[in-house]
């Protein structure tokens, strides 16, 4: 589009202040921000208006889980399953580091950040030793697939390279991107982040499907068998992937979808637990939920909504190939966004001051027709890190490695 054109389209959504630097731009640059502007989904900014959960008619109730001591009953059994899932080539694992960490608050993909105290324990190579772990006991590697986004994708592949992916066959691993969405403050103006380019933040944890699937990884050979995958976020350092006793409930008790979950800590813990939604699985967020759900009871006392989700997944890969053009719901999300204004000034904000659109992983489990709620121990397997400080930073994380064994 030429300057008029861009113009034109602007106003029509009262962006105009986009063509601020337009004219003292260089030919490619003005070209890059004409390209962007035109992939501009402007239906993601009227969704700022259009947010209350108000009005939300579905009617929720308990989701059976797995409890601790079932899986403890069972766990050889499980195990087992698991196991031979693996070494057939049934399970496939998919890392979701595309995230900014703008909570963290480091300039460099979370993966990367060492944890250690007396020696260097980078995230990526907890992970990476976790998976390894599953691939040793089963005698087989599980195809890695790790989601990046164009904020961080060259920072983690040359730092892995760097590492030689930590011992864990490169053949094995496989890099993708995850899409981008433009930022808007909080009265719905697009941010940029340089005079010639909009502020673009990666389209949230539940665009690794779609964006999968662009990058024509389904016909991979490497998933020519896969029948699970296992999704799981960067910053659970204590997290097990591929853990075949998970895999092997999920196979045992035929369930399209597993999660694995931890029990609440007190009825107003901030975590989206599991539920039924109109009957089909669903997860419902700790803001979403009313008085009288958030204290429900069980006949043994227990809350009847103890599951909180820890972003760790398995889903049935046939049934993601039947849903393949079905559209998540987009979540506005208030968030830090650097930027610049039109006059030139460059704003590091240290609170929230406008919103980006992301998909999230969590809406995937609403299309199953089944879910295992699997619980594990929240101190042996949970241990993120979010915030710089406090609760659930690298202090707290580095305190619950301490306590699991680990020397740092
Ligand atoms: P979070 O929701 O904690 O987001 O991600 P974040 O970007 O890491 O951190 P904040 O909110 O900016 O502080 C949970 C998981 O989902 C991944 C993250 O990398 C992390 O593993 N994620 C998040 C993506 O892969 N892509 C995204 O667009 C967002």
């Amino acid at each position: 589009m030429n300057r008029d054109e861009l113009a034109s389209l602007l106003e029509q959504y009262s962006q105009q202040h986009i063509l601020s630097y337009y004219d003292k731009l260089p030919r490619a640059r003005k070209d890059g921000l004409s390209a962007q502007i035109e992939q501009v989904d402007w239906r993601l900014i009227s969704l700022i208006h259009n947010q209350s959960t108000q009005g939300k008619s579905s009617v929720y109730s308990p989701i059976k889980g797995m409890s601790i001591k079932q899986i403890e009953n069972n766990k050889g059994f499980f195990y087992d399953i698991g196991i031979k899932a693996i070494r057939d080539g049934k399970a496939a694992a998919v890392l979701l580091a595309g995230g900014q960490g703008t909570r963290l608050g480091c300039d460099r993909p979370k993966g990367t950040v060492d944890i250690g105290i007396t020696k260097r324990l980078y995230i990526f190579e907890l992970l990476f030793n976790n998976i390894l772990q599953a691939a040793n006991e089963a005698k087989a590697y599980i195809p890695f697939f790790i989601m990046t986004s164009d904020k961080n994708h060259e920072q983690t592949v040359s730092f892995l390279k760097q590492h030689d992916f930590f011992g864990y066959p490169e053949g094995y691993i496989t890099f993708f991107m995850q899409d981008m969405n433009p930022s808007v403050s909080f009265d719905g103006k697009l941010l940029m982040e340089a005079p010639g380019r909009l502020s673009m933040s990666p389209n949230g944890n539940g665009g690794w499907f779609s964006s999968m699937v662009k990058a024509g990884l389904l016909d991979e050979p490497q998933l020519k068998n896969v029948e699970w995958i296992n999704v799981f976020s960067v910053d659970n350092v204590l997290q097990k992937i591929a853990d075949p006793v998970f895999i092997g409930a999920a196979i045992a008790t035929g369930n399209m979808c597993a999660a694995k979950v931890v029990r609440k800590a007190n009825p107003y813990e901030r975590v989206g637990v599991m539920c039924l939604e109109d009957g089909r699985p669903s997860i419902v967020e700790y803001y979403e939920m009313a008085d009288d759900m958030l204290h429900a009871r069980d006949v043994e006392g227990e809350l009847s909504y103890a599951y909180g989700v820890i972003l760790n997944y398995l889903f049935r890969m046939d049934k993601f190939k039947s849903i393949l053009n079905v559209r998540l719901p987009i979540h506005v999300a208030e968030k830090r966004i650097p930027h610049i204004t039109a006059d030139g000034q460059y704003i590091n904000p240290d609170k929230p001051n406008g919103y980006k659109f992301e998909e999230l992983v969590l809406d995937m489990v609403h299309l199953f027709d089944s879910c295992l709620p699997f619980e594990v121990k929240r101190d042996v397997e949970f241990a993120p890190v979010k915030n710089a400080v406090g609760d659930d930073s690298i202090d707290s994380a580095r305190r619950l490695l301490i306590k699991n064994g680990f020397i740092l």
